[in-house]
């Protein structure tokens, strides 16, 4: 399990200031969100932390090792999904075993005991497009895992699915990850979502389209352990930890007035 620190990162893309002194930790063996509205910045924070992009500012630490620049460290989901058209499922799944140098049976054979566990009994030799929206997903984050199951940089995993999916997915991902001991730093621009999966939140302001770089407005705590959120969206803790993120959310309206 792996403690991550964004320290002090700011980045500029084509003359533009799109993130500016942005600070987040996270704990091993939590999930944090980012939440914060399309355009902002995440997944340029993202590229960053994965270490495909250098910051213009700031580093990015990892059980207190800078990797800042260094890609390869954490498993990245992208925001697509990007599975291999040609290949089958455990093909796809496989692939990041295969990549590290482990002989194809083996890979297959391990790759194949978490396909239980993901939910994807029966599918290891069908196609990606045999497979519904939610399959997808879990094939992606089931390859991302066994890319690096220390650390999960997951970009807006669910936002493809519509509602009961996402609803399911939710609680089949809060099992996985206790089941698993997951640490994930989830971005998402649904508060809903960010509220049920998070240990802890960090919500952004900005909009650097309109000169104004992105910075964390603030930081929500969600003390409701992540062990026991069957009925959390119903509960009077959860409207309130909603309630705090859309204070933060609205201060930021109020600014660009
Ligand atoms: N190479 C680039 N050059 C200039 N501007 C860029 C470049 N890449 C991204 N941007 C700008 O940076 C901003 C942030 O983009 P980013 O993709 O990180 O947003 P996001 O928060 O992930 O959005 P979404 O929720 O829609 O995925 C956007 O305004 C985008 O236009
Ligand atoms: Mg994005």
């Amino acid at each position: 399990m792996s403690q991550l620190e964004v320290q002090h990162v700011s980045q500029t893309l084509g003359g533009v200031n799109i993130i500016e002194d942005i600070c987040i930790t996270v704990q091993a063996g939590s999930i944090a969100c980012l939440l914060g509205p399309s355009g902002c910045g995440k997944t340029t924070l993202f590229h960053i932390i994965a270490g495909l992009a250098t910051p213009y500012q700031g580093t990015i630490v990892l059980d207190g090792k800078e990797i800042t620049g260094t890609p390869g460290k954490l498993a990245y989901m992208l925001q697509k999904d990007l599975l291999l058209a040609h290949k089958t499922i455990l093909a796809n799944v496989a692939l990041p075993l295969l990549l590290r140098g482990v002989p194809k049976c083996e890979a297959y054979e391990h790759a194949r005991s978490l396909f239980g566990v993901f939910g994807l009994e029966g599918t290891d030799q069908r196609w990606p497009s045999e497979l519904s929206g939610g399959m997808r997903q879990r094939v992606a984050l089931l390859r991302s895992y066994l890319f690096n199951n220390d650390f999960m940089l997951l970009d807006e995993p669910f936002s493809a699915l519509d509602a009961f999916t996402k609803a399911d997915m939710h609680r089949w991902f809060l099992q996985v990850a206790e089941e698993l001991g997951t640490t994930a730093l989830v971005v998402t621009h649904d508060i809903d979502e960010a509220v049920l999966l998070s240990d802890r939140m960090y919500v952004m302001r900005g909009a650097p389209q309109r000169g104004i770089p992105t910075c964390i407005a603030g930081e929500v705590e969600i003390a409701h352990p992540r062990s026991d959120r069957k009925d959390f969206g119903l509960s009077e803790d959860f409207i309130l930890a909603k309630r705090s993120v859309m204070e933060l959310l609205r201060a930021d309206q109020d600014d660009a007035r």
